[in-house]
């Protein structure tokens, strides 16, 4: 017996390697719920959380090409980021490039499909956002642009979308006449604007349990899981999100937090609890620990969270409902990247447009959290300028004064 074993031993090694490894596939795609091991590479950071939900965007639809390349359609990327994408007017729409004068531009990069530029579970080719095409790839489109114009002649090609001056998606912020509209303005606006709620009533039910806040608040709950707080909550079987399957830093004491309605809102704690003291039990980055040194924080902690600027104003701000008048936006991702976004919906309300395109565009004074001036000159409204100026702008003269004040105060700021 032992003679045959001996002889026979790297079959039977075989045999039980086979049958474990069999085994362990068939408790993966049957039985198990971690499918980790399934996964081709590391998730992007925008859907980590949401990777175990293969079928999010391994669809029915595309059953035969599940888990091949090109087996994600459009559709179910669409069925995610379609309504933001479409709210602020996409500056590269799938339907631009059906039409039959675009068509040409895709013959090299195909811009009809997401997977073109954001492909899935490959770190090696992932940049931030998610953006899996060489960085450069805004030429191929639009050389004779950077060619053409006076400005961009000596600009290298990576620098389109990655010095903060276009977006291949959300330009709104950056458009030539938003720019030029705003020439002039000062640090701070001499008013600041109001974004009164809607309603002011308080809750009759604030100790409901997490699960029921939803069933008068669904609006609420909708876009919350539209964000990386609340993702998690849109599918039935996933747990609320946790800060220990987090891959931002958290602070440990905070690993088994859930994250749903009752972490920001506890009715025993004080006003202003859900704007600051709440996110900071669970974030724990240097851009969080530096806002107790910013000026945003003196002036909201001096008024007891009533005016200032806290977290929750610069990542939870309060948006127009359709019907008129604000509410607490609870997508708490939905204005941070690119993080011009932020200008409309927070900065502007109280500084001026050049200011703030300054100081978003330091990443140095971002991790410091806004605790002093910016060092960087933004310089796409005095690019507008200068060329409404060849143009003959009939503000020429007005526009160039603002422009030497404009210099004069960025070499203030870096003397400073
Ligand atoms: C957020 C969307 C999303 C989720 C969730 C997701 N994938 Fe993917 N997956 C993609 C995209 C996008 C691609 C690239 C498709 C392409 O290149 O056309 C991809 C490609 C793949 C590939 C092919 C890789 C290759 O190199 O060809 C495999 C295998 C795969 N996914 C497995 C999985 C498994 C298993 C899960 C669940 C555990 C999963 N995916 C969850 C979006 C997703
Ligand atoms: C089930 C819904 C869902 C599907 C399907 C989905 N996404 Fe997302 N995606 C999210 C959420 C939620 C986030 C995180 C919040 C955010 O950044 O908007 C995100 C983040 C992103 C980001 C930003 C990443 C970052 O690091 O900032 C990109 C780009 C993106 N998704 C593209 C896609 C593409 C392309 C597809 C299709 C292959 C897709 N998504 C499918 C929900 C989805
Ligand atoms: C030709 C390349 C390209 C294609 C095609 C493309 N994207 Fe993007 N996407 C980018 C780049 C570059 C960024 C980085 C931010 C920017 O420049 O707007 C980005 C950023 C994003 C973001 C995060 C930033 C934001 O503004 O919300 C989402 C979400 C996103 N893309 C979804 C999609 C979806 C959904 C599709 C398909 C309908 C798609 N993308 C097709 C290049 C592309
Ligand atoms: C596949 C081809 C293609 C690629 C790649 C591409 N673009 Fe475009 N882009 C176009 C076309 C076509 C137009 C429309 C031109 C027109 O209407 O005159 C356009 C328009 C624009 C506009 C005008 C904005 C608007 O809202 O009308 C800007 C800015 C822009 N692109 C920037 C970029 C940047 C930055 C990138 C890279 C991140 C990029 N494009 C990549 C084809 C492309
Ligand atoms: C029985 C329905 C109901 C339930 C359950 C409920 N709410 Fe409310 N909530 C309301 C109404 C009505 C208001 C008044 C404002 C309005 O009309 O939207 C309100 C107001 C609020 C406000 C703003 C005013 C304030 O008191 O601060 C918050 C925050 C709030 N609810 C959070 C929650 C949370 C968190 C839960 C779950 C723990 C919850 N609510 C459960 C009905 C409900
Ligand atoms: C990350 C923290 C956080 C989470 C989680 C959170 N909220 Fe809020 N919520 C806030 C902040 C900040 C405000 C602004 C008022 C304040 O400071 O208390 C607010 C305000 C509100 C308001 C009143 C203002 C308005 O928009 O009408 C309601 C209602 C509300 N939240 C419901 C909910 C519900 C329902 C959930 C769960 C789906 C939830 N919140 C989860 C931080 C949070
Ligand atoms: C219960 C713990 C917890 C609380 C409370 C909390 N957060 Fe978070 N936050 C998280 C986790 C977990 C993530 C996801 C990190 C990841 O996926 O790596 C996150 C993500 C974020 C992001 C990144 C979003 C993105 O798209 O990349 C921002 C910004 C943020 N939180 C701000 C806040 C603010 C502001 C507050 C308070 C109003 C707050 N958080 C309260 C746990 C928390
Ligand atoms: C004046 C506005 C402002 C204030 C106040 C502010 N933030 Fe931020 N936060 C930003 C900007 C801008 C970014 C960077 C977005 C980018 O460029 O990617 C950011 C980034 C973050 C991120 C990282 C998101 C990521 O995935 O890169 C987290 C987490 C965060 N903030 C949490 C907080 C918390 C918690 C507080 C309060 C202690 C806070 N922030 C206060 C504007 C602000
Ligand atoms: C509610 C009004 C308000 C909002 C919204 C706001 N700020 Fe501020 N900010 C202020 C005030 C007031 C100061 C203090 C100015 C002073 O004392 O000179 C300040 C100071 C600053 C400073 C530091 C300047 C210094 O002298 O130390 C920076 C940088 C800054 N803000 C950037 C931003 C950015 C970027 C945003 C948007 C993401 C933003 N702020 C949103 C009101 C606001």
């Amino acid at each position: 017996m032992l003679k045959w074993i001996l002889k026979h031993k790297f079959f039977l090694l075989w045999l039980l390697l086979t049958a474990a490894i069999g085994g362990y596939y068939y408790q993966l795609f049957f039985m198990s719920e971690d499918k980790t091991a399934l996964l081709p590479g590391l998730t992007t950071d925008g859907h980590h959380q949401i990777e175990m939900q293969c079928s999010a965007c391994h669809t029915e639809e595309e059953k035969e090409n599940v888990f091949t390349s090109s087996g994600v359609p459009s559709s179910a990327c669409i069925s995610c980021h379609g309504e933001a994408l479409a709210k602020f007017s996409d500056s590269h729409p799938v339907r631009k490039f059906k039409n039959p004068e675009n068509i040409i531009f895709t013959s090299e990069i195909d811009a009809l499909k997401c997977v073109t530029c954001h492909v899935e579970h490959n770190q090696k080719v992932t940049a931030p956002m998610g953006v899996t095409v060489p960085q450069d790839f805004c030429a191929h489109c639009h050389e004779v642009t950077l060619e053409n114009l006076d400005s961009h002649k000596d600009l290298s090609y990576d620098t389109c979308h990655t010095a903060g001056c276009h977006n291949y998606h959300d330009n709104t912020d950056l458009a030539p006449s938003f720019l030029l509209k705003h020439y002039g303005e000062p640090k701070l606006l001499p008013e600041f604007k109001e974004r009164p709620l809607s309603s002011d009533q308080p809750c009759p039910d604030p100790w409901a349990s997490a699960e029921s806040c939803a069933s008068c608040h669904s609006d609420h709950m909708h876009e919350f899981q539209k964000g990386k707080h609340g993702m998690r909550l849109a599918f039935d079987n996933l747990s609320p999100m946790r800060p220990e399957l987090a891959r931002a830093p958290m602070k440990k004491s905070a690993a088994h937090l859930n994250m749903d309605c009752t972490s920001c809102h506890q009715p025993e704690k004080p006003q202003g609890f859900a704007a600051y003291n709440a996110c900071i039990q669970c974030h724990d980055d240097t851009h969080t620990r530096n806002y107790t040194d910013s000026k945003h924080f003196t002036l909201w902690d001096a008024s007891k969270g009533v005016s200032g600027v806290s977290c929750a104003t610069c990542h939870m701000p309060k948006v127009e409902n359709e019907g008129g008048g604000y509410h607490v936006s609870h997508d708490n991702s939905a204005n941070l990247k690119p993080n011009e976004k932020m200008l409309r919906s927070v900065c502007t309300d109280c500084h001026g447009l050049q200011f703030s395109m300054n100081a978003l565009a330091d990443p140095e004074l971002i991790e410091a959290n806004f605790s002093r001036n910016p060092t960087v000159a933004h310089p796409g409204i005095e690019w507008s300028a200068n060329a409404a100026i060849k143009r003959g702008n009939k503000d020429a003269k007005k526009i160039r004064d603002y422009l030497q004040s404009l210099s004069k105060e960025n070499e203030n700021n870096k003397e400073n």
